[in-house]
């Protein structure tokens, strides 16, 4: 029997969702309407006018009846309502009607509209069809996910917001591309991404988006001492590396106000902890560890797309976290990029290891105005906010703002914690500058400090850690099950408010 494998080719192709969206007034034969069930105070809840027919129905979240032409749809109770709700209502029902629709119109009832503003309604719609339509089963011989028969989504929205709509419709239909571009690079085992099929991506990416990029070998990382990187590259076959994209807009009469905002990411392809091995319940999970690489190189390709007018450096250190003779063993000491000297307690806390020479590569060597890593750095980070929000650690306040801002708006959820002096104090090593590591508690915390030793005090510096959220075990709001791309959104809207502003 001739078995076809896919070929790492096909499994990379960059997605592209091949959806038409519109808006205006009901344009196709079959309509997904969501519903939200009124509550009028004391009263028990009153059945939605339109569904008489159907006194059962609830209109709660996920809830949905089919009649011939419309599925409508619960959107929970309208004092309940929320993004989450509303979200989870979304990508539910887009799952089913991306295979049952070819083309579809959606509409929302004038409760849900009054209580969400359409510029949130939006973002979330169209990032929900984006996910709906690019299921992440393509190792399976036979996809369950079924065919993807959806080509056309119309939005039937009042006259007043259809503005509102084509504008977030510009920038959306092009970020979903990356956002389910991230997903499939997350999804895929470590026998197929790994630090060689990372470069091989991101040299496709730079080639189709107009990206510069710079690859350094593990040779050229020794030379100029980013020892970390090498250190937790040490006990597997496949070498690490250190890559770095640029984009710069086309350049205008202001360019002198242009910002630069560097996204630096963890990409471990598997971390099986080293020699400090992980036990083996959910290690599997370990090849989601590359999710912050993937953010900053998905992002960046999504800002050159729109072609935003702000500089980006997306820079990403990638290795694979294994067990060997010639892995680095617990107490090793290596010098750092920056000529720190550091203590290698647990090699299961490479990914400070590997960011800390990146964060103080790319703070040397480009001056960003801002600095934002994304890491898949601690199960204490988890531990603290569950799979619902990334930690935000940060000095400057600033910063701080702008990055809740831009949380609000991409919909994409962040939570401030501490860091600084009293958690790295727990970090010094008896014969080198650091230990990497810090007491049982507030890991996520001490995580960050030890990240801050590598970027200079007055850098605009945020580290995002993302545990919790880059892979889930159940979705949540429009993030599906598995691998979410977190961070495209955040990050692109990021990117838009700096090239807006002024100053
Ligand atoms: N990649 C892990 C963190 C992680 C754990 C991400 C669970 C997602 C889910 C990281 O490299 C790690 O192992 N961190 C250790 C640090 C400890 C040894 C100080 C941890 O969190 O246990
Ligand atoms: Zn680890
Ligand atoms: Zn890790």
């Amino acid at each position: 029997m001739s078995v076809k494998i896919k070929s790492m080719e096909s499994l990379l192709k960059y997605p592209s969702h091949g959806i038409k969206f519109s808006t205006g007034k009901k344009k196709f034969d079959n309509t997904v309407k969501f519903v939200a069930a009124k509550n009028f105070g004391e009263k028990k809840k009153e059945k939605p006018v339109i569904l008489k027919e159907y006194p059962y129905f609830e209109a709660s979240p996920g809830e949905i009846i089919k009649t011939e032409k419309i599925w409508y749809v619960g959107a929970g109770a309208t004092e309940e309502l929320t993004l989450d709700t509303l979200g989870l209502s979304l990508s539910g029902v887009l799952k089913d009607a991306a295979k049952s629709f070819s083309a579809v119109n959606i509409e929302f009832d004038a409760e849900i509209e009054n209580k969400i503003s359409s510029d949130k309604i939006s973002r979330l719609a169209i990032t929900a069809v984006g996910v709906a339509v690019y299921p992440v089963d393509f190792l399976k011989s036979k996809p369950e996910s079924g065919k993807i028969i959806l080509t056309s989504v119309h939005f039937m929205v009042s006259s007043e917001s259809i503005q509102a709509w084509e504008d977030i419709l510009k920038v959306y239909s092009r970020l979903l591309n990356h956002i389910n571009a991230m997903r499939q690079v997350q999804s895929l085992p470590a026998n197929y991404i790994t630090p060689d099929t990372m470069e091989k991506r991101a040299r496709n990416m730079a080639a189709k988006f107009g990206l510069k990029i710079s690859v350094y070998n593990k040779a050229q990382l020794e030379k100029m001492s980013a020892n970390g990187i090498v250190s937790v590259g040490k006990g597997s076959v496949i070498p690490p590396r250190m890559i770095i994209l640029e984009y710069k807009p086309a350049v205008k009469s202001s360019a002198k106000s242009i910002k630069t905002l560097a996204l630096v990411g963890k990409g471990i392809t598997f971390d099986s902890g080293g020699i400090s091995i992980k036990p083996s319940a959910d290690m599997h999970e370990m090849k989601y560890d590359m999710s912050g690489a993937a953010a900053s190189i998905h992002a960046i390709a999504a800002i050159a797309e729109l072609k935003l007018n702000v500089r980006v450096i997306s820079a990403i250190g990638l290795a694979e976290n294994m067990p060997d003779g010639a892995a680095v063993k617990p107490g090793d000491v290596y010098t750092a990029y920056n000529g720190k000297t550091i203590e290698v307690q647990n090699t299961d806390a490479e990914g400070r290891l590997i960011l800390g020479d990146v964060l103080s590569y790319v703070d040397e060597n480009y001056k960003p105005d801002f600095m934002i890593d994304l890491a898949t750095l601690t199960g204490a980070c988890a531990v603290a906010l569950g799979s619902y929000y990334a930690g935000m650690f940060t000095d400057h306040a600033d910063l701080k703002n702008l990055l809740q801002e831009t949380s609000e708006k991409s919909l994409e959820p962040l939570w401030h914690l501490p860091m600084g002096p009293l958690y790295l104090a727990q970090m010094k090593s008896d014969i080198a500058d650091y230990n990497n590591i810090g007491e049982r508690w507030g890991g996520a915390s001490s995580a960050a400090s030890f990240l801050s030793v590598f970027v200079d005090k007055k850098t605009k510096w945020a580290h995002l850690d993302i545990a919790g959220i880059a892979d889930i075990k159940k979705g949540f709001n429009v993030y599906p099950a598995v691998a979410t791309g977190f961070g495209v959104r955040l990050l692109t809207e990021l990117a838009m408010e700096l090239a807006n502003r002024k100053s």
